[in-house]
């Protein structure tokens, strides 16, 4: 018998694209390598052939055999991940899309964002401070006296680590952003205009409106000519800004070692708008300024119509003496706010806890 493996060959690779089942392929295995297939008969046939063609035609049968064994292997996997897939289809095009789960920033994040937003805008650039801090930066260069109450191991946390720069002193975590004041004077001439955000420690009981840990917003100007004027314009745009034109504003005398003269800001309540009262509405499902007469306290002011929002006031000369600048040559403002009181003004929150419960139903809200 005569073999033709071009041809034989041909024949193949047609058949092969006909095989889409493992049936198929069976059959095909069946056809070429069984014990009655081509292969097999080839070889039988070799007996009957004259000398000069056995090596010949033996070659051809082991290269057809070892074509032939590829092509099973290939189309096993081909069928094999066709099976997977209709089993596991990897997507199905026509039905409705899953959203993906978007996170976004904390409410307290987005309040800091607001309020450096504010300050950007007027020529402040962000900087931040360690949460570390040593006692010189939290307390000693602010000229807060070595018997202040604050200083008390009831009011700032003292860390176990003494200050490698000073021999008997301890490190802290910063009782406020205010140490943040000395470290930028002490690496930048004025002038200067910067905001610090970030996060204060206390020993306090955790209440309401207390947390161990809160953020507050540091400010500091330092120019030639810096005058109260400019902080209070600088604080009455800011609290504009934040809280809308209709604000009303108050500057009340107090008192800072890291200030001279200090004050206190309060802005009008914005729920009773300054009056201190109100009355309800059942129409309105809510609580309106009405006439005093029989009308309830305002809860969100305690009935005084203001609201305490930051502390502020014209940087101490022992503060420049401390940070190394030359004295007399500059003035500067600064002011110190906390972020969790105005996000609890700002959105009606009556629990500061609920700020770091993690609780998504709280967060989403905003
Ligand atoms: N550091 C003060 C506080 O924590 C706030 C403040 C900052 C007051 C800057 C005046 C100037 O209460």
């Amino acid at each position: 018998m005569n073999w033709n493996f071009q041809e034989i060959q041909e024949r193949v690779e047609e058949e092969t694209q006909g095989i889409l089942s493992a049936q198929d392929l069976e059959a095909f295995r069946i056809k070429y390598l069984g014990r009655k297939g081509m292969i097999q008969e080839i070889f039988a046939s070799l007996a009957g052939l004259p000398d000069e063609q056995k090596p010949l035609v033996g070659k051809g049968a082991n290269e057809l055999r070892s074509r032939i064994t590829a092509v099973i292997e290939k189309k096993k996997t081909e069928i094999r991940e066709k099976e997977n897939q209709a089993r596991h289809p990897l997507m199905d095009i026509t039905l409705p899309g899953v959203a993906p789960l978007a996170g976004h920033r904390h409410i307290l994040t987005q309040t800091i964002d607001e309020i450096c937003g504010v300050f950007e805008r007027l020529g402040f650039t962000v900087q931040e401070g360690p949460e570390i801090e040593t006692e010189f930066n939290n307390f000693t260069a602010l000229n807060i006296a070595v018997d202040h109450p604050s200083r008390d191991a009831f009011d700032t946390f003292y860390l176990d680590k003494p200050d490698p720069k000073n021999k008997g002193r301890y490190l802290l975590l910063r009782s406020h952003t205010s140490p943040a004041q000395i470290r930028i004077m002490q690496k930048h001439k004025p002038p200067l205009a910067v905001v610090v955000p970030g996060r204060v420690y206390r020993p306090d009981a955790v209440d309401a409106s207390h947390s161990f840990m809160f953020h507050q917003v540091e400010g500091l100007l330092v120019d030639r000519h810096v005058k109260f004027s400019d902080l209070k314009g600088l604080l009455t745009v800011f609290c504009k800004r934040l809280f809308g034109d209709k604000i009303k504003m108050r500057f009340r005398p107090h008192f800072f070692p890291f200030t001279e003269p200090s004050a206190e800001v309060d802005i009008s309540c914005y729920i009773c708008d300054g009056k201190g009262w109100l009355v309800h509405s059942p129409s309105a499902k809510m609580s309106l300024p009405r006439d005093p007469k029989g009308s309830k306290g305002c809860s969100v002011c305690g009935r005084k119509g203001w609201l305490e929002i930051m502390g502020c006031g014209m940087v101490h000369p022992h503060v420049f003496e401390a940070a190394g600048y030359p004295q007399n040559r500059y003035t500067g403002l600064a002011f110190g706010l906390g972020v969790e009181r105005i996000a609890m003004l700002k959105y009606g929150v009556q629990d500061i806890r609920i700020f770091f419960e993690n609780d998504v139903r709280f967060l989403e809200q905003f």
